[in-house]
């Protein structure tokens, strides 16, 4: 039984993702952002809920459309992705494919800054929760299933394979960002999936969305009681 395109081997599980950048308020007018269209977290959301899935989509900002069937929960900043992550639990299942600002300027007040005489302002910068592996991290309601995504421009595999002992988390699906890729921004995503007891798996270049439909089935298989 189940629906034609991927049915029910999600039913009966929550399932929490991130998407997108967040931005990080410089002034009132001003943000510092990362760059991130969504696509490919959104799309699992997608794959997730077409797989019986609930979903809760804790998206920063983004053009796309809400994806069918999913709770969605709009942020804009680190602090608030966390905030909203954190709400969402209890899950089955947490994918964090949002690209999080690391950083956020220091608070420079509430109103717009001017150019003046002294030239640009310093902008002092601190550091955002990291929200993937304070979740992974967590003593209790820690998601038996933690999934992470790494960007990366070099040496994908080795900065991947470092996260994930880094993060606490069960999974890295790490994907090669340089600007030659077309990946970021774009429909199709060259991925390697890799897991905590080294394991690696390359995947062809796909659309962003076969890339959410087999990773569904992954972390089915991954979450299956024997
Ligand atoms: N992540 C997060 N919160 C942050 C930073 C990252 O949840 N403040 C998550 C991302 O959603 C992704 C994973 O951590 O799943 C890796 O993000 P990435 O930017 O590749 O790793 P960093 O640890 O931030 O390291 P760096 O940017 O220095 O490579
Ligand atoms: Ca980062």
């Amino acid at each position: 039984a189940g629906r034609p395109d991927g049915g029910t081997l999600l039913a009966g599980r929550h399932l929490l993702v991130t998407s997108g950048p967040t931005h990080e308020p410089i002034d009132p007018v001003r943000y510092l952002a990362n760059r991130s269209s969504g696509k490919q977290g959104h799309a699992i959301a997608a794959a997730a809920a077409a797989a019986g899935a609930r979903v809760t989509l804790v998206s920063g900002p983004v053009t796309l459309p809400d994806p069918l069937g999913v709770t969605v929960v709009r942020i804009e900043t680190a602090r608030e992705m966390l905030a909203a992550v954190e709400a969402a639990l209890p899950a089955d299942i947490a994918v964090f494919a949002a690209a999080v600002a690391d950083w956020r300027p220091a608070n420079l007040g509430d109103e717009k800054i001017k150019k003046g005489p002294d030239g640009p302002p310093p902008l002092g910068l601190v550091e955002n929760p990291d929200i993937l592996a304070t979740i992974a991290r967590r003593r209790e309601g820690r998601p038996p299933l933690v999934v992470g995504f790494a960007a990366e421009t070099t040496e994908v595999i080795a900065h991947a394979r470092a996260k994930i002992a880094r993060k606490g988390c069960d999974l890295i699906v790490a994907n090669d960002v340089s600007t030659a890729t077309g990946v970021m921004g774009g429909d199709r995503n060259s991925v390697h999936l890799i897991g905590r007891d080294g394991s690696l798996e390359t995947w062809p270049v796909l659309p962003k969305d076969e890339v959410a439909r087999r990773l569904v089935v992954r972390l089915a298989a991954l979450t299956t009681t024997p």
